[in-house]
């Protein structure tokens, strides 16, 4: 890839038009969790030290090409403002154009939820031509809007120099040592309800790894393709020629696929319900399967140990309620330990995936974790990603 990150130029006296993702969840009124705009004003800061002002892109939810007052970015306003330590302007795209001529070096403008366009979603050229005037440069630092072709995440790369931003950066770099030339043995952990949303991430993982873990409603399905009672587990009886292809896959491509040899079950899907531990083939009829039980905790935990890359995507059991969150938990702390001690580099995100590292208190002690949902499981996919595409074709000239 020949891809141009932002931090390599020189910025100082140019108005950069940087597409981040600030669709962070609210709460209340309130973001909730600002993990995204913490971590893309990190990346911002230097470049409005060097210099450089800053029209921000976003979008917020999915207001669907209309105007839809609840999912404007106004509210983000004072969490941007506090990160980046300056004051942040801000305009409808109509405003945006008078606004962002009359920004100063080091001045920030946030513009308006850019999906209240219609042209947004339709990778409208003509709406990309106005966002593209908005600047000189354009940054994209969203790697977690890459999966969609959109006027502010591709069509704008052709109008103008286009680069990658900081976090962008950052995320290339983690997927790529964890995925694309990832030091073995490596392992990757995927979990999560269903095989059938997974298929893609499954087969792509088993030519690229070592050794795939399989956790959640998702080992029930595998499990059950072995002829395992499931109760009234969670499963997909209808998705057993899926896991038989996948099986022969990981076997032509020498990986080997391990799933919990114990399990624990309860009558009830609720937190503190009565448990007990039972064979992965002997879920009692009237039970379910929540989570992995400890000899597969036991048993996974030698597969991590010897491992050089992690790649971990999704819950390994109900872990919103205790205690069925248990393997995750272990599981989790297991990876930052080896992390922490320089043994593997592991890398983490997609869906649930980060929501359950936080609630094991791990997700400082990874090497990355991405916030990206749907970007980061097609990047899991093997596809290319068009945002990521639109940056490789770019043109690089100023
Ligand atoms: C996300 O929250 O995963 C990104 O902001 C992308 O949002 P989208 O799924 O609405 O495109
Ligand atoms: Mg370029």
């Amino acid at each position: 890839m020949s891809i141009r990150a932002i931090t390599d130029l020189d910025v100082a006296g140019n108005r950069l038009v940087v597409r981040a993702d600030l669709n962070v969840p609210m709460a209340e009124g309130r973001v909730s969790d600002a993990t995204r705009i913490t971590r893309f004003a990190e990346g911002m800061k230097p470049l409005l030290a060097r210099g450089a002002a800053l029209v921000i892109l976003s979008h917020f939810g999915r207001p669907k090409g209309a105007t839809d007052p609840a999912l404007s970015l106004r509210y983000i306003r004072d969490d941007l403002s506090r990160a980046l330590g300056c004051p942040v302007k801000f305009a409808s795209l109509d405003e945006a154009g008078e606004a962002a001529a009359a920004l100063q070096p080091r001045q920030v403008l946030l513009v308006e939820n850019v999906r209240f366009e219609p042209g947004e979603e339709r990778n409208d050229p003509a709406l990309a031509a106005r966002l593209a005037a908005l600047g000189d440069i354009y940054v994209n630092d969203a790697f977690s809007c890459a999966h969609r072709a959109h006027a502010s995440t591709a069509a704008i790369a052709e109008l103008m120099q286009a680069t990658a931003g900081p976090l962008m950066m950052a995320e290339l770099a983690a997927l790529t040592r964890a995925l694309e030339v990832p030091q073995p043995p490596s392992v990757a952990i995927v979990g999560g309800a269903k095989v059938s949303s997974k298929i893609a991430v499954l087969k792509h993982l088993v030519t690229k790894v070592d050794h795939v873990i399989v956790g959640g409603g998702m080992a029930n399905t595998f499990l059950f393709a072995d002829g395992a009672p499931m109760g009234r587990s969670l499963h997909e009886a209808d998705e057993v020629e899926t896991v038989k292809a996948i099986r022969a896959l990981a076997a032509k491509h020498g990986c080997t696929i391990h799933l919990p040899p114990d399990v624990v079950v309860a009558r009830e899907f609720k937190a503190r319900a009565a448990s007990e531990t039972v064979a992965a083939n002997a879920c009692p009829a009237d039970a379910m399967i929540l989570d992995a039980g400890p000899a597969a905790v036991a048993a996974f935990r030698d597969v991590l140990a010897g491992a050089r890359t992690i790649l971990w995507n999704g819950p390994l059991g109900a872990f919103e309620m205790e205690p069925f969150d248990a393997a995750t938990v272990a599981l989790a702390r297991t990876a930052a330990d080896l992390t922490r001690a320089g043994l593997c580099v592991s890398v983490a995100g997609g869906g649930d995936t980060v929501a359950a590292l936080n609630a094991a208190g791990v997700t400082a002690q990874f090497t990355y974790v991405s916030t990206a949902g749907g970007a980061f499981l097609e990047w899991l996919e093997g596809r290319v990603l068009p945002g990521i595409a639109a940056l490789d074709a770019a043109p690089t000239a100023a």
